[in-house]
């Protein structure tokens, strides 16, 4: 009975809109589900390092590489940030990262493709940090006071991310008919692993019901894929490149585009761990861990050392 007074408070406090803080009480399933999700984001912004610093040595000018170096750091602060909201559950980051080392954890299925020319670096930032913004947008309003309030700030970096993006691609589009090719070439690559990043359809997401009773989804995946196609498809024609999907049209009763099916056989084989790039960005994340070892162990023995050294004086 107690449980189940405490579950109908636990709701109301939702359904009017209220934060959930890390000392409140919360279902333990809302806890699980805020850990499943919160340490796949992290690991996302964390893998997501690797095919942008893949670029940062190549980068066409001091300009770009120094634009490239300030977002990649962006992406590592967005990883422990979200590994310390994460932490206020009652997970230790170790453990989160443990099962994203041991393959038990996902990180997004975007970052398992590989970033083959610089206009990659245009259309991640254009296409994947323009869904992602759609939505942590809609995360940074969701009921776990922690995420919410580290979206904020994410949000804020991400739409630098968004723009430089953009505007590499513009640049390209802008430039000699090989650049303007280069940039039409990464479209091609990055557009359906882009839109398919933000989920399965609704009907195949078996975490929405959950997340969007306890509004910390305040939108389906389906809905979310919608805003970003739209906002996108316009942002194409802009910069003169087709999107590749022979079935995209604009239904001007609805107001929104159509678009032809997103393969979900590849999706859910990448997610498997059978994309281009699983494997080593796995294998990269599991060697900087154990080559970083002796970092951490020398900051902690510098830290207990210093704190002796208070106690003493
Ligand atoms: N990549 C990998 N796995 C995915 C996925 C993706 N793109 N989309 C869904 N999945 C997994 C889910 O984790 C779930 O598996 P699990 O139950 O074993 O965890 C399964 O597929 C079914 O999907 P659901 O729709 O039921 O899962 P969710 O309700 O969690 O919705 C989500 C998926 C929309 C990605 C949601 O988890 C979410 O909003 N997460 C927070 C945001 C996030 O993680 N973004 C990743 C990109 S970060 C990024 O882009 C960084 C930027 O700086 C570039």
């Amino acid at each position: 009975m107690e449980d189940l007074k405490r579950l109908e408070e636990f709701q109301a406090k939702i359904d009017k809109g209220l934060k959930i803080e890390p000392k409140d009480w919360m279902p333990e399933k809302y806890r699980l589900q805020l850990i499943r999700m919160m340490s796949q984001h992290a690991h996302s912004e964390i893998v997501g390092m690797l095919p942008e610093g893949n670029w940062i040595t190549r980068a066409p000018s001091l300009r770009r590489k120094a634009i490239l170096l300030s977002k990649v750091q962006d992406e590592a602060g967005h990883g422990l940030y979200l590994y310390s909201a994460a932490e206020t559950l009652g997970i230790d980051r170790k453990e989160l990262l443990n099962q994203l080392h041991t393959g038990k954890a996902k990180y997004s299925s975007i970052f398992n493709y590989p970033t083959l020319t610089w206009a990659d670096i245009g259309a991640i930032g254009w296409l994947v940090d323009g869904a992602a913004i759609m939505n942590q947008t809609m995360l940074a309003r969701g009921s776990y006071g922690p995420y919410s309030r580290a979206m904020v700030k994410i949000c804020k970096e991400e739409s630098f991310h968004n723009r430089q993006g953009y505007e590499i691609m513009l640049s390209l589009c802008n430039g000699t008919p090989e650049q303007k090719e280069m940039a039409q070439d990464s479209l091609n690559r990055w557009w359906w692993p882009s839109i398919s990043m933000l989920g399965p359809s609704d009907a195949e997401s078996v975490n929405s019901d959950d997340l969007m009773k306890w509004k910390v989804k305040l939108e389906s995946n389906d809905a979310i894929r919608q805003r970003f196609i739209d906002r996108t498809v316009p942002q194409a024609d802009f910069l003169g490149l087709t999107i590749p999907d022979k079935d995209l049209k604009f239904n001007t009763e609805t107001g929104h585009y159509e678009h032809g099916p997103i393969n979900w056989d590849e999706f859910f084989n990448v997610i498997k761990g059978n994309g281009p790039c699983n494997k080593e960005r796995l294998q990269t994340r599991v060697d900087a861990d154990r080559n970083g070892q002796w970092v951490r162990e020398a900051a902690l023995a510098y830290a207990k050392k210093r704190k002796e050294q208070e106690v003493t004086a």
